[in-house]
């Protein structure tokens, strides 16, 4: 929102729920958009508990907010709570996005089309690519899906709990007829599959958490795409590292910026201006510099 802008009895409200919340880029990027379209509603951040979920998601209907994003811990857990849940949302098994369906409440996924929209926009069409992806979280479910819908022509899952790769590799089998297979963070066969890859894919916490990629960036040729989807000052100094290789790389603030831009559309039924969202994206991102890294 910019500063200033007037809250009425007539705002809309929409916002995210997480915890924790406090550091989200979310607020900034909508109520940006929100300005830049004359619309008068504003974006919140809302910390909610594990234990306090089903209460926050009744108490945000009664209050008649229009839909919200959900964030780390809830994206799985909200499911249940939910009126309706779309095919994208129950493919991936997570929900990012919540809108009024008329009287309830219906889940979203729009991490893998936002995703999809990324990569798109970086120049790098999957459909027929050779994909690797590090990590089988909840992020990592929707890019997988967003993959094998993109005609991937092969993927390999590579993750520290190998079942968890395993186990995805067979839910994303349904979805396409990307050629899928899958394994630990190490060994003679991944680094094949990296040596093979035209497209990397980063899922995993570890840039976040300060300990850059999780397999030797040696492993992956010069030339190819790296994406990470971790953004912040945190994971500046992987994306130069992979830039110092002569990979081409993409963080995961386009990501952000496009899940984003998908929610407002399914919330108001208009396209958001990109160029404000990604402007108030950079703005929290310098100020978040200034101020240390957040969580
Ligand atoms: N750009 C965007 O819009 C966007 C959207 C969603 C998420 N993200 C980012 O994506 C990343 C993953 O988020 P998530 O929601 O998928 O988290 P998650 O569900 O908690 O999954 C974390 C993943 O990281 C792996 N991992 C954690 N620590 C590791 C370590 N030390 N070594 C190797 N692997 C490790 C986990 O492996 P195990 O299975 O072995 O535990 C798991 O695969 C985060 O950086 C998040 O910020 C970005």
């Amino acid at each position: 929102m910019q500063r200033g802008r007037m809250i009425t009895g007539a705002t809309q409200v929409v916002g995210v729920i997480g915890d924790p919340v406090a550091h989200s880029r979310s607020p900034a990027m909508h109520n940006a958009a929100f300005a830049a379209a004359g619309l008068d509603w504003v974006y919140l951040a809302w910390r909610v508990e594990p234990e306090a979920l089903p209460a926050a998601v009744r108490g945000l209907r009664a209050l008649g907010v229009r839909g919200f994003n959900v964030t780390v811990p809830h994206k799985v857990a909200i499911l249940p709570l939910l009126d309706e849940v779309g095919e994208e949302a129950a493919a991936i098994g997570a929900v990012n996005t919540v809108v009024d369906c008329g009287g309830g409440w219906r889940g979203e996924n729009t991490d893998a089309e936002g995703f999809l929209r990324s990569l798109l926009a970086f120049g790098v069409d999957p459909a027929g690519c050779r994909a690797v992806l590090l990590g089988a979280g909840g992020a990592a479910r929707a890019v997988g899906y967003a993959l094998v819908r993109g005609g991937a022509a092969s993927l390999h899952l590579a993750n520290r709990t190998e079942g968890r790769a395993h186990r995805l590799a067979g839910a994303l089998g349904r979805w396409g007829s990307t050629a899928l297979s899958a394994g630990g963070l190490g060994g003679a066969a991944l680094r094949r599959m990296l040596a093979g890859a035209d497209l990397v894919v980063n899922a995993t916490s570890t840039a976040l958490a300060g300990a850059g990629v999780p397999v030797p960036l040696e492993w992956l040729p010069p030339g190819r795409v790296y994406c990470d989807l971790a953004y912040g000052p945190a994971v500046a100094p992987v994306l130069e590292a992979a830039r110092q290789r002569g990979l081409s790389v993409l963080g995961g603030e386009e990501m952000l910026l496009h899940q984003g831009a998908l929610a407002f559309e399914r919330w108001t039924g208009e396209k958001p201006s990109l160029d404000a969202m990604r402007a108030a994206l950079r703005q929290a991102g310098e100020e978040e510099s200034l101020s240390g890294p957040s969580k």
